[in-house]
């Protein structure tokens, strides 16, 4: 997952530089970011499916859970509001922090911002272990959704400015896959807690205290980016830190480049209007709509509800932890291929073969479900291990398309003027849907029965669809360059102009100011300026 802001200047360079200390370090801080957020996202499905922490906080939801268990309402046990807003509100509070984490991430730098994401995330863990009634429980939940907010942002473009170029595509996701670690470890935790006959819920609670100390003392302990001193005007100590995490005395050039593009990046005084014009629009759509659908290819309703889902159908309390455990770790092994395979076979092609398994398995779930499940009666114990083999087919799936892919083209499809916005949208947006996934599950689960899994593979192939019709492959294609996507695209190249605006030097650009200073453009007839119309043309910033 990848936050917003980077700037890259076009030309692939290569600058020296070894693999320091402070580059691990900035990797295991990366782990903590992502682990953060991996194990708020795993940790609730476990927490609520145990019957103590339901005693002190939901109490109607525990007695309708024991009377369910004798009649044929099962889908419906977990069916409430309360209950799902414990599991929301983080991601509401998170979408919110997003607006104001943006504007102190390049105000103040990444440091500070990664210092507030670990203090809210302590702060939070304090009050959910410690929690005495339903409202301490929320409000642990919202510091931990600020602090999702201000790390989501800072941490992964601390990443890509700390690194070493050739490292920078793969960090992408390999923070998507310190997620699946967390979730992982979210689901272990609540495995071992779940046997604990007293509290085990403020244990898996308070245990995120461990990668939330680790990034407070990372925002206290580790250098801010040159890339953010550069751009505030710290040349000096920008330098010495770049001198110190390349680990070599001359980085002239690299130092240059930051120059260059804090200059560039100054230029960009309106990045959110830029977002808005019309040759932006593809990319907008894509970054908005590969959120919806990387939502409801309903991968939370499994991620969140695992436990509870098992549970729901049958299984004992400690089989539907296990199982928990045995997805979550199909989650994190099949993230691996993702990084593997994502720049050899390309986005496409795994999104389509990723959509066909998925299909699959969801309507043969729904099918197991709606004949092995009759009058409430839960599943047999063999019907059970196929739905858990099944939910690993759609998970593994999901892990190496929507999963990461849903987070690196948006990434990687915004030119230099939208770049900042195009990421904030694409954080918040995801936040949202993902509030909406995890507020109105169970209660659909209630209402659709075996026919969420059907609702879900309805989804998918409308995804099919679009991935099919309207998602350019973007693999290989220099992050600079990526306007021959749309300019080649059947339906896209309608809002984009027909020949990118060469500067006096003849290279092409994205940047507004170059733009109306030295418009020159790429066709041979002077009088085109390479626009369609005034609606497509840059505006003065
Ligand atoms: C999604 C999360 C999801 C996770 C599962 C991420 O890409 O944004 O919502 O929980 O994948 O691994």
């Amino acid at each position: 997952m990848a936050g917003g802001g980077m700037v890259t200047t076009g030309e692939v360079k290569h600058f020296e530089g070894k693999a320091t200390v402070y580059v691990v370090l900035t990797c295991i801080l990366a782990a903590c970011g992502g682990l953060m957020f991996g194990y708020d996202v795993g940790i609730s499905g476990g927490v609520t499916s145990m019957n103590d922490f339901l005693a002190k906080f939901f109490p109607n939801v525990l007695a309708n859970k024991l009377r369910s268990a004798q009649t044929s309402n099962t889908y419906c046990q977990y069916n409430d509001q309360k209950l799902q807003a414990f599991t929301s509100s983080l991601y509401l509070a998170g979408l919110v922090s997003t607006f104001f984490a943006s504007p102190v991430t390049r105000r103040y730098g990444r440091k500070p911002t990664m210092l507030i994401a670990g203090l809210c995330f302590c702060v939070g863990v304090i009050f959910n272990a410690a929690a005495q009634d339903l409202a301490m429980l929320i409000i642990g939940r919202v510091l931990l959704g600020w602090g999702v907010g201000f790390a989501n942002q800072a941490v992964p473009l601390y990443l890509s400015e700390m690194a070493p170029t050739r490292w920078r595509g793969g960090l992408n996701i390999l923070f998507q896959l310190a997620v699946t670690i967390g979730i992982l470890f979210a689901n272990l935790v609540n495995y071992g807690t779940g046997k604990m006959k007293h509290d085990g819920w403020r244990v898996s609670l308070g245990l995120a205290g461990i990668p939330a100390g680790l990034l407070t003392l990372g925002g206290i302990l580790l250098p801010e980016t040159p890339n953010s001193l550069v751009q505030r005007g710290k040349l000096e100590d920008g330098r010495k830190v770049l001198r110190k995490i390349r680990g070599i005395e001359n980085v002239d050039a690299e130092f240059e480049d930051l120059i260059l593009a804090a200059e560039e990046s100054k230029r960009i005084t309106s990045p959110f209007r830029n977002l808005m014009l019309r040759r932006n629009r593809p990319q907008l759509i894509i970054a908005f709509i590969m959120q919806f659908f990387q939502q409801f290819t309903g991968i939370n309703a499994i991620m969140f509800y695992a436990p509870v889902l098992f549970q729901t159908l049958g299984f004992q309390s400690n089989a539907s932890l296990y199982s928990a455990v045995i997805t979550g770790a199909v989650n994190v092994v099949s993230t691996v291929v993702a990084i593997v395979v994502v720049d050899r076979a390309g986005r496409r092609i795994l999104l389509l073969e990723a959509g066909v398994q998925m299909f699959i398995s969801q309507t043969a779930i729904a099918i197991i479900l709606a004949v092995g499940m009759k009058n409430g009666v839960s599943l047999s114990h063999s019907l059970g291990v196929v739905v858990v083999v099944l939910i690993c087919v759609y998970v593994s799936s999901f892990a190496w398309s929507w999963g990461p892919l849903g987070w690196l083209i948006p990434s990687e499809i915004f030119p230099l003027e939208a770049r900042s916005a195009g990421q904030s949208v694409t954080v918040s947006s995801n936040l949202f849907f993902t509030f909406v996934i995890a507020q109105a599950f169970l209660s659909m689960l209630c209402a659709f029965k075996w026919g969420i899994f059907l609702f879900f593979a309805g989804w998918v192939v409308i995804m099919q669809i679009f991935v099919i019709l309207f998602l350019p492959e973007t693999k290989g294609i220099p992050i600079e360059e990526m306007e021959v996507v749309w300019t080649r695209h059947w339906f896209w190249k309608r809002f984009v102009p027909d020949a990118p605006i060469l500067d006096h030097a003849g290279i092409p650009t994205t940047d507004d100011t170059k733009k109306s200073n030295n418009l020159k453009p790429a066709t041979t007839n002077g009088a085109d300026n390479g626009y369609h119309n005034n609606h497509d043309a840059p505006q003065q910033a």
